[in-house]
């Protein structure tokens, strides 16, 4: 993994994250998951806003991700929750592809 000058972490080369995969990269201590849904890449904090857990792992639904801890759900294209007991949106990160390669940053 390696970043460049602007700050923008390297994910994967586009050829290695297919539809209905993910991967998980850091941002400094940001978990940042980016999930390929039919296509179109998404980014999200890989933090559950219920109790701190690991999204990444969770079943899909569409454009949904859910919990594995207690199922709360979140829409991957803005981060809202669609399904408690989460009450707090995830953070959504931007996401980029150029050359073949993923990259995505932290921009809070
Ligand atoms: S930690 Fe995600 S639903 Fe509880």
């Amino acid at each position: 993994m390696s970043t460049d000058m602007t700050g923008w972490v390297e994910v994967a080369a586009r050829s290695e994250l297919l539809p209905g995969e993910f991967k998980v990269v850091y941002d400094g201590d940001t978990p940042i998951a980016v999930y390929n849904i039919d296509g179109e890449l998404y980014a999200v904090e890989d933090v559950c806003t219920h109790d701190g857990g690991d999204l990444a792992g969770g079943t899909v639904h569409g454009y949904e991700v859910e919990c594995p801890r207690h199922g709360a759900r979140f829409d991957l294209r803005s981060g809202a929750v669609t399904c408690p007991p989460a009450y707090e949106p995830i953070a959504k990160f931007p996401v980029r592809e150029v050359d073949g390669l993923i990259w995505t940053r932290d921009d809070r």
